[in-house]
């Protein structure tokens, strides 16, 4: 099969299309032939090895101490179809169409992956191509999970900074549903996304700092970690929650723990736990016209290095999708 092999840290040119053998379930696993996946921040970030000293080392001893030798392909999302299940398989059978995330082993930059049929895998939404089911399994979780550890309330405001990305025009969807005022932030060019994508009031983070603009809230999602962490909370309403998908580092989160263990107001660190569950809600939601994915540019599997560098270029809006053709079986 081909599959983009990451064959070192560093710049997107790291990334080589290849053959690469077609993997064969083991009894409890899947063989999913891809249609679709997603290139993120993160995925980015993992390729440079760009992390906090604090990630950096733990992730040299999963992934490879000088090279990526323990993950030879990378990619976590997907969508696809069953081609083969592992002789204990009950969940699933061939042909079904799913989306989700790969194991811990990742290798969704390819035409076929190999998935435990426990994993985050779900049935793919009836009215979504693969291309816009793939990133839903990144932003929407991630959007969902974090709006729920915040409790989020009919009639609360929330802030949702760097809100254009993947978590962000989920996250922007999952708090409207949820009944919430959303206030987006964001870079110039992509305020008309945000307002599209149904936020209640935009903020170019180029023109005006939203810590400085006399407004309060309920809920502040720092999708990108880059907001000021003692004016955030600041601006908090009693009882306030401030969540921080991306944290820069471990004073700030001391500072967290200080801010929740101190007052009314909380500062919530996660890592998103993948669950089925979730997947399933969020296709309830999508069917029933609540949720989309927004569009970003698509790039066929084989210009992966093009799709990380338009990633990194800041371009970026909505989701970046990852196409797999499948051209030998036509
Ligand atoms: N906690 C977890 O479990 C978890 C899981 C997955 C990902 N993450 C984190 O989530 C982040 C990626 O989220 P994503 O994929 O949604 O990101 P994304 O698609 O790259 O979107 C981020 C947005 O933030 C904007 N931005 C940049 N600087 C900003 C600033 N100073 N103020 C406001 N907006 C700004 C960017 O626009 P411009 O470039 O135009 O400025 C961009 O539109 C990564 O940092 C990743 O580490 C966390």
């Amino acid at each position: 099969m081909k599959a983009i092999v990451w064959t070192a840290y560093g710049p997107p040119d790291v990334l080589k299309l290849q053959d690469m053998p077609k993997p064969t379930p083991k009894d409890n696993e899947i063989l999913i032939k891809i249609h679709a996946t997603t290139v993120t921040a993160g995925d980015c970030e993992m390729r440079r090895l760009d992390f906090p000293y604090w990630v950096r080392l733990p992730m040299r001893i999963f992934v490879g101490f000088w090279k990526p030798q323990r993950i030879k392909i990378p990619g976590l999302y997907l969508a696809g179809e069953v081609e083969e299940t592992g002789s204990a398989v009950s969940r699933f059978q061939k042909g079904d169409q799913l989306f989700g995330l790969a194991g811990l082993r990742m290798g969704t930059y390819a035409e076929y992956v190999c998935v435990p049929e426990k994993g985050a895998l779900a049935t793919k939404p009836a009215n979504m191509t693969f291309g816009e089911a793939a990133p839903v399994a990144l932003g929407g979780l991630e959007a969902l999970h974090f709006l729920r550890k915040a409790n989020l309330q009919p009639g609360e405001k929330v802030l949702i900074n760097g809100a254009a990305g993947s978590i962000g025009t989920y996250g922007i969807q999952l708090a409207h549903y949820f009944g919430a005022h959303v206030t987006a932030v964001d870079s110039t060019d992509k305020l008309d996304t945000l307002r599209a994508t149904g936020a209640d009031k935009v903020i170019d983070y180029t023109q005006a700092d939203f810590t400085q603009l006399g407004d309060t809230y309920d809920v502040i999602f720092d999708v990108i970690g880059k907001s000021s962490f003692s004016r955030s909370v600041r601006i908090l309403n009693p009882h306030g929650r401030y969540l921080i998908a991306n944290p820069s580092g471990l004073i700030q989160r001391m500072r967290g723990e200080w801010v929740s263990a101190r007052s009314s107001k909380s500062v919530i660190f996660e890592m998103t736990s993948h669950r089925a569950a979730d997947l399933d809600f969020l296709r309830t939601l999508i069917e029933a016209g609540d949720l989309k994915t927004v569009m970003g540019r698509q790039f066929p599997l084989a210009q992966m290095a093009d799709a990380h560098r338009h990633v990194e270029s800041g371009q970026k809006v909505g989701n970046v999708i990852i196409t797999v053709d499948h051209p030998n079986q036509r």
